[in-house]
């Protein structure tokens, strides 16, 4: 088969490698249908995430159809159209059993295109099928439930629901990427009274407005702080996400927070950065991290199917899967395409996803 393989540094290349096969009891092989790129990808193509070691395929976030299962795999079938988390679950560890599948202890979390081989393939092997993989209802598309492989979910878990969005509430966002306006979307489904949104990019705000930012500034040449304090008779916002992972942004976050408000970090920090307890300590801020754990992916899901949750605005560009190469090329350079969300496409897809199911049991 053909997937997107990583070679150190740098390098990347859409290589013939061998087919996946079961492994383990437990595992899947699914071909993948609908794939996307994430940010993170682009970390890893840097050098910045060493446990990925050259030769692994790339890719954690997928809608599939699954063509074998291992022997103890009892709820799905070949023929089941399944959405592939970016966070696996071994379904029998302590956190496993408390919905934390981010910091699972037996075998799972974030393995996809991290330890073991990605999603950014022809086929994969999926470990702990049954408890990883979310089947789809045959009125969905692939890219109505892509975005719930790990951008939905990021921002509603480590961000909306840890910081705590209640209605009314003023909500001021750091950084309008994917992942910021994952944020802006499913606060919404918490009636805050304002959001706000703040990045470097002007393209990028304009994308906030898009998904619903009410009030949006460019802290290139605007004083973030000042606006969201004049904005908030002088106290702050009642909740504020990191959604960029730098120092700056970070304490940035904690700036703009009112007394009594929460401080949620969603990016991924590959710096230390400054906790500024001489001025927080005294304003009883609530500050929290989180890897994403997915456990919302079914009740989004749902909000989707029922028109509550519209995740159409992140596709900004499409491809063919063999086209992956120029779909990073891309992807990276966001600042001139504007693309938020690449979507790649396998070959036998249906027009929906729907109908291939069938297709594949006769097969
Ligand atoms: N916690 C988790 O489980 C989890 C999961 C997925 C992604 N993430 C992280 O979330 C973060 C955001 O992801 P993304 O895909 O949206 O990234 P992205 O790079 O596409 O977007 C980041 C945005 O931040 C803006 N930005 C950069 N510097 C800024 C500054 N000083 N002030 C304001 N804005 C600034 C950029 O213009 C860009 O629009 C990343 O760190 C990513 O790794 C975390
Ligand atoms: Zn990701
Ligand atoms: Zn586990």
């Amino acid at each position: 088969m053909k997937a997107l393989v990583y070679h150190g540094p740098g390098q990347r290349g859409w290589d013939t490698v061998e087919d996946p096969s079961i492994i383990d009891p437990t595992d899947a092989v699914v071909r993948i249908d609908t794939s996307t790129i994430c940010g993170t990808d682009l970390h890893i193509l840097k050098g910045d995430v060493p446990e990925t070691t050259p030769g692994t395929i790339l890719g954690h976030e997928a809608v599939g159809t699954v063509v074998e299962i291992g022997p103890s795999v009892s709820t799905v079938v070949p023929g089941d159209r399944v959405l592939m988390s970016c966070v696996s679950a071994c379904g029998r560890c302590r956190y496993c059993k408390e919905g934390r599948y981010g910091q699972c202890l037996g075998g799972g979390g974030w393995i996809f295109g991290h330890l073991i081989n990605g999603l950014q393939a022809e086929y994969a092997r999926v470990p702990f099928a049954d408890t990883s993989v979310y089947k789809v209802a045959p009125e969905l598309t692939d890219e109505q439930v892509l975005f719930l492989a790990d951008i939905l979910p990021t921002s509603y878990e480590v961000g909306v629901l840890n910081g705590t969005v209640s209605p009314g509430d003023t909500v001021a966002i750091v950084g309008a990427g994917p992942i910021g306006l994952a944020a802006i979307l499913t606060s919404k489904l918490f009636t805050p009274g304002r959001i706000i949104a703040i990045d470097l990019a002007d393209s990028r705000l304009e994308g906030a407005k898009r998904f619903g930012a009410d009030t949006v500034i460019n802290n290139s040449r605007e004083d973030a702080k000042a606006i969201v304090l004049e904005l908030t008779d002088g106290l702050g916002a009642d909740v504020s996400f990191e959604a960029v992972g730098m120092p700056a942004t970070f304490e940035l976050a904690t700036e703009l927070v009112r007394p009594g408000g929460h401080v949620a970090n969603i990016g991924v920090h590959g710096h230390s950065a400054t906790l500024h307890l001489e001025t927080l300590w005294i304003r009883d801020i609530t500050i929290t991290t989180g890897l994403v754990d997915t456990f919302s992916i079914p009740q989004l899901m749902r909000l989707i199917a029922s028109g509550r949750l519209d995740p159409s605005l992140f596709a900004t560009h499409r491809f063919p899967l063999e086209d992956t190469m120029a779909a990073y090329d891309t992807f990276a350079d966001a600042a001139s395409t504007n693309a938020l969300k690449v979507v790649l496409e396998g070959n036998d897809r249906g027009a929906t996803g729907g109908a291939r199911a069938e297709m594949l049991v006769a097969h």
